[in-house]
Parts: C-alpha cells; structure tokens; sequence
C-alpha cells in the first residue's frame, strides 16, 4: 500500500523533519520550515547533487546568484508577460482557483434530489442522486466563478525605502536567470569551452494559486538546477548536440533518482505536449513520481534553445556568444536544463523510503533511506544509562564517530524503543554500549571493549570491537555489504 500523505505530514511533524509555518499563530498557507531531522536529509539531498553534477564532473561549474535581480531580467526572460496563470475567482466566499485546475477538486454540492443536503463529490464525477456536474464553486457549493483571468505568479517587492514604480523588483522564480545574466562572467574567468554547464541551487518563489499537498506546491521552494550549454552547430553521435545532451541529461537524471533509491516502478517519463511547452521550449520531458497524490512532476528536463541568451543579449545591448575556435564564428549557445525541486525531491525520498511491516506481532514504522541520504548515520545506545561507565563510554563513542558523521547519543526509553525510534526516522546503523562493553567488576567480569552494531533493515546485529568501529561505518556508509560485517564480527547467540 503506498503511503498517504497525510501519514508524511505526521510523521514530519511528530519526527521533527518539517513543521508548519508560524504554527504558534495558526500557521501561514503552503508555507513549512524544515526541522533537526528535515534540515539533515534536505542538506544530504543537496550535498549529493552537488557533489555529483558539480564537483565531479569536469564539465561543470558553481555559482550562486543573488535572488533579487535587475527587474529587466524579468522582462527578457518573459516573466513579467508570460509567466501567468489563468484564475477564477468564486462570487461568493471569494476563493481563487487556477482555471485549469478546478475540475481536478472535489466538489461541495447542495442535492436538491436530496432535499439540499451537503455532499463533498470526487473530482470530475456526477452527483449519484440528482447526476448535476459541478458548475458552482467546488469549495462553498454556492458561488458563481468568474471567467478566468490571467494572474503573474511572481511575489513583487520594492527596493529601498519608497515604494514606487521605478524602484518594483522581484523576488526570482526559477534560479535559471541568475546563470544566464553570468554566462560570460563564467565562461571568461573559468576558461570554459562547450559543452558545458553551470549549477545552482537556491530559494524559488511563486505566488502559486493553488498551492498545497504538503511540500509538493509551495510559495517559497528550492531549486536544483543545471544550465547546459552546447554548440548547436556541432553533431554528436550523430544527432544535433542539443538533441543528444537533452536524452543523455534525461537519462542522467532518471538514474540519478534511482542511484539513491527512488523505485524504478515509481518513476517515469512524460513528454510536454506542444501546446503545453514553455514558452522559451524547443522540448521538455518530465520526470514523474508516483506521489501520493498519484503521478506527479518531480523534475523538468528542457531545451530552452537560445532563447535566453538572445533575450538578455538584446535587453542588456551586451554579446552573450561564444567564439567557436574551429570555425572562426560568434554562436549563441543552446541550452539544455535539467530542473529539480529539493522539496519536491525529499517528499519524494520520504514516500519511498517509507514502510510498515510487523516484526513479532508489531508495527514497525521503517525509513529506508539510502545511507547518503538518512538524516542521522549512527545513533549510540547506552543499555542501562544508570551505569556511569556505560554512558561514558557511550558519549566517548558518540564523540569520536561525530567527527565523520552525524550521530547522535539517545538514553531516553528501554532499548527496544530506542531501535524503534532510530527505524522511524531512518537511521542506518545504532551501536549499543552494554555490561559486556565496560565489564562488571562485582561479578568478576571483565571487559571486551567491544559494542553491539544493529543494521536498520535487516534488524541482525554484529559485535565489534570499540577501536573497528570508524573502519566499519565509513565500509558500511560507503555502500559495504552488512553481510560482510555481521560474518566478520558475530554477535553473540541469543
Ligand atoms: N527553470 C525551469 C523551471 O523553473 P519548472 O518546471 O517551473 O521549471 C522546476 O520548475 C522544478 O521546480 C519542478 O520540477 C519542481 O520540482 C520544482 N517546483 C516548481 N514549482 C514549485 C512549487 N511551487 N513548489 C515546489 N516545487 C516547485
């Protein structure tokens, strides 16, 4: 059964990995702050992004642009006239909906078949008693809707200290401009020749008209995204290099999501319909997770051609070329741009990583995150935290592991409920410190300095050695085989 969404915003809130907005004063709309263990995974999600398509690959560069732009950059891109859309507004209780979306709502409807009793209808259906479709509001059941009207999803604000015209900016809507603005800054002072590509990741925002469904549609979101530059001149394999770039970055980034455990079931592709394309797309393919509110968008892929640089070029009277050496001409790059939502991808690694099972007769609630991925790596257990020698040793083993990874010391509840917790919020390995660890003196029993390590999905335990302890954790959290360990290092029989 795949997890609905409203056991994620539970377990969010209860785990301490996001929690509504100003929730102290009734929160605000569709916006979410991102607790302890939030911070940890969306970090972990960035870090890895970053170290794969920027740090990695010879091809690609940094940069992070400031959010706030010269308000022309807008008017080039086609924001500030194309970046709309159409909304209607409801007579009666004054709800906005986007056009397009209202009859993929729920509907209120009064049955008059039913004496006007109050029924909520699924999308796009019938009433069953009367068979009326929807023609009034979908929230109240009462109000007329207008027609629609378009409405600019850009959050307008003004710099310095008088509001008017001349000083209207914006806050930006996709991170994509800010690279474009610095195609030459880049290009000159790296030395750079095509193909090549700039990442970015930062803060997006959208006055969206419908947010909602958790962190999936927000105002306020990040971005992952790669601007990719290629020589439409050239031919690769014999395509045209803008073609060829698009599919390998498709590909690229489908098995990106897949590297760090998104279901290959639960992925797939959706090309744009030509009515549907930006209007800067030569072709977009999206990649689409089965979310809980069923297929939706988790990343854009999109060959923007030179429409940008051409616009910029145009509107700042600055060349935005580049001098191609073989055939001794000026060419405007085209652009292929891969474009994830870190919200997006997190609520996505949270749906699949988890899962319930039942381990003797219980409920347990697991996170399989890819090791890379889990907020916290190792959590260090004392098993009595009334022994003084056992809790010390526990806090030195915690010390020394936090110097690698994040880890975290937890003596709260009896050790069942500590691997519970730990399963919860997808923590891969815990290390319990016990009376074998430190000895017993009363009872002649001396130590064996070593610790018992639990693997979060197969529930099997090691024994090892306090001193091995960094040694096995950077194998395990570097993809080694637990197998391997748990034969190397037998725990004890039951
Ligand atoms: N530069 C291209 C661009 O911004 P987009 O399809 O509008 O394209 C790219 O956005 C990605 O940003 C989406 O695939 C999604 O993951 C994320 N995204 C867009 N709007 C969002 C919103 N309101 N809330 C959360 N994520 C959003």
């Amino acid at each position: 059964m795949p997890v609905t969404m409203d056991t994620l915003v539970s377990l969010s809130k209860r785990r301490g990995f996001i929690f509504q907005s100003s929730e102290i004063y009734g929160g605000i709309g569709s916006c979410w702050d991102y607790g302890p263990l939030g911070v940890e995974l969306k970090q972990n999600i960035k870090r890895i992004w970053w170290r794969d398509y920027i740090q990695r690959r010879p091809d690609m560069v940094g940069l992070d642009a400031s959010i706030i732009m010269h308000p022309t950059v807008w008017k080039a891109s086609g924001h500030v006239d194309n970046f709309t859309d159409p909304m209607v507004d409801c007579l009666e209780c004054r709800h906005r909906f986007r056009a397009d979306k209202v009859d993929e709502m729920p509907w209120v409807h009064y049955c008059a078949a039913t004496k006007g009793n109050k029924f909520t209808i699924p999308a796009g259906e019938a009433c069953s008693h009367c068979g009326e479709r929807r023609t009034q509001c979908p929230d109240c059941g009462k109000g007329r809707l207008t027609a629609p009207r378009q409405f600019n999803l850009m959050f307008k604000t003004f710099m310095g200290p008088v509001e008017e015209e001349a000083a209207l900016t914006y806050l930006r809507p996709e991170t994509a401009q800010g690279i474009f603005v610095n195609f030459d800054n880049v290009a000159q002072s790296m030395r750079r020749k095509l193909p090549f590509g700039i990442g970015q990741i930062g803060k997006a925002f959208r006055n969206e008209i419908t947010p909602g469904n958790f962190i999936f549609r927000t105002r306020e979101f990040e971005q992952m995204e790669i601007e990719y530059f290629v020589n439409p001149r050239d031919t690769v394999e014999g395509k045209p290099a803008d073609e060829y770039w698009h599919e390998r970055w498709i590909a690229d980034s489908l098995a990106w999501f897949q590297r760090y455990g998104l279901r290959a079931e639960n992925l797939r592709l959706r090309e744009h319909e030509k009515d549907e394309l930006a209007h800067y797309a030569k072709r977009t393919a999206d990649i689409e997770y089965y979310f809980p509110i069923g297929w939706s968008e988790l990343m854009g892929i999109a060959n923007r051609t030179d429409f940008d640089l051409r616009q910029h070029a145009k509107f700042s009277g600055k060349a935005l070329t580049y001098f191609d050496e073989e055939r001794k001409e000026h060419v405007v790059p085209y652009v292929i741009e891969p474009s994830a939502g870190v919200d997006r991808a997190l609520l996505a690694f949270l749906a699949d990583a988890y899962q319930e099972e039942e381990v003797r007769g219980e409920k347990r609630v697991v996170l399989r995150f890819h090791p890379e991925l889990a907020p916290v790596k190792v959590a260090v257990l004392p098993l009595l935290k009334k022994r003084e020698d056992i809790v010390r040793t526990a806090h030195t083993v915690r010390d020394t592991l936090a110097r690698h990874w994040a880890v975290v010391y937890d003596d709260t509840a009896a050790i069942g409920r500590l691997y519970r917790r730990q399963d919860e919020v997808g923590t891969p390995y815990c290390v319990t410190v016990d009376v074998q660890t430190v000895g017993d003196s009363d009872k002649g029993e001396s130590a064996d300095g070593k610790v018992t390590i639990r693997d979060r999905d197969s529930m099997e335990q090691a024994r090892v050695p306090i001193d091995a302890l960094s040694t096995v954790f950077l194998d395990l959290l570097n993809g080694g085989a637990w197998s391997a360990v748990a034969s190397k290092y037998p725990a004890a029989k039951a």
